[in-house]
Parts: structure tokens; sequence; C-alpha cells
């Protein structure tokens, strides 16, 4: 697994916003959509181009256009649709396949209670989207049930990740790459992000 934090002025600003205890409901939405635009930009760096002749104001133009187009993006309810908008500004025509897993609040194991695929999912790029990769456990689960629906080519765009997830992810998973703002000190008894956003979920939702 390749852990990629990815290092720009505007990331560090946006995440110091996410991290501030008094932003606002709207204002960790807005920001949340924007950090996941940013960390997809990041994500999909090297997908593959083809070139083609287009017609041009001044006659025929060779243009580079991303090839395949086959791609679905995973949010992870709840707090993965608050990535969601962000990222679908840099691919409109992404597909959308929808998981919905929460952890126990006392065990912190992940419940999966839904899931909607996109069609094709084994030749897809699937691009998950979750805020928060604390334990790890949510994230594994969501890589779990797309490797069973025959995908072989998954990345993750998370905001803040703990060092305890990542390692379980490297150990389980090596061949999943992370795209993120920040690797964050440690969890808390709680498995809570020390220092982290707190519940992601509720900041974007509004239900703290
Ligand atoms: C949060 C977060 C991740 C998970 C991370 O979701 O959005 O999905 O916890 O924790 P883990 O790495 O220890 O599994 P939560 O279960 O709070 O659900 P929500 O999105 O519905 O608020
Ligand atoms: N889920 C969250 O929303 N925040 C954390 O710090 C850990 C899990």
């Amino acid at each position: 697994m390749a852990v990629h934090v990815v290092d720009h002025p505007l990331i560090k600003h946006k995440l110091g916003l996410l991290r501030e205890n008094s932003t606002s409901t709207s204002e960790f939405r807005q920001v949340a959509n924007e950090l996941g635009a940013l960390l997809c930009y990041e994500a999909t760096r090297n997908l593959p181009l083809k070139r083609r002749f287009v017609d041009g104001w001044a006659g025929k133009v060779e243009i580079e256009e991303i090839k395949g187009k086959k791609l679905t993006v995973v949010p992870i309810l709840r707090a993965g649709l608050g990535l969601m908008e962000g990222v679908l500004t840099m691919i409109p025509s992404a597909k959308i396949s929808v998981l919905g897993i929460f952890r126990n609040e006392k065990t912190l194991e992940p419940v999966e209670y839904y899931e909607k695929f996109a069609t094709d999912m084994e030749s897809r790029l699937s691009i998950i989207l979750d805020p928060m990769l604390a334990t790890g456990g949510s994230m594994i689960a969501a890589i779990n049930i797309l490797k069973k629906h025959g995908c072989q080519n998954i990345c993750s765009l998370n905001i803040v990740c703990a060092p305890e997830g990542l390692e379980k992810i490297r150990a389980l998973h090596p061949d999943v790459d992370i795209y993120t703002a920040a690797i964050d000190e440690k969890l808390n008894s709680n498995g809570y992000i020390i220092p982290g956003l707190g519940d992601a979920g509720d900041r974007i939702f509004g239900t703290r």
C-alpha cells in the first residue's frame, strides 16, 4: 500500500479550518468537499490518456482524453457523502456506488447496512470516500466488499488517517493506495483520532 500525504498549502489551510472546533456545519461541509476535490485531483494523476483529433477553431487539433472512463466513486455512508460533491466537480460523469457502514460505538467493529453498486465493478477504478480512517475497520470492510464484487483497482480518499488504521490496511490490502491530507498522532481510548476532527459525520450533518 502507498500512503500519499498530499503536501499542498491549500490542503493544509483547509485542514486547519476543519480542525477548528468553532467551524460551522455549513463551512465544514463546504471545506470537506473542497478537500475531496483536491485529494481526487491527486489520486487521478496517473489515469491513462488516449489521443484523438477533433475539429478546433483553426482546423484539426490533437487532444488527450481519459481512456476508458471506467470509474466509480464509493462514498461510505454517512460521512463519505461529505466529500462526494467535491469529487464530482472533478469527475462529473463518475458512477456512484454507495456503501453503508457504521462502526459500533462500543466494539468499534464495522457494521454493513447498505450497498448499491454500479455495473461492471470488476473493470472500474473504485475511489472510496471517507473523511476519517481511524482503526481502519470500516475501510477494511469496504475494501473486502469491493473485492468480493471483483474490484481490482481500488484507492481511497481520507481527510485524516490514524497510524494504527494505516498499519492494518498495509498488512491486509497492500494493493490499495490511500490519499490523505494528514496522518495524525494516534487514537484515543474511544477510537477517535487525536488531534483529528471529532465526529466527522456529526459535523457534516449537523447532528452533534
Ligand atoms: C466514521 C467514519 C468512518 C469510520 C472510521 O463513521 O466516517 O466510516 O467512523 O472509523 P474506523 O476506521 O475505526 O472504522 P461512523 O461509524 O461514525 O458513521 P457515520 O459516517 O454514519 O457518522
Ligand atoms: N470517526 C470519526 O468521525 N472520527 C474519528 O476520529 C474516528 C472515527
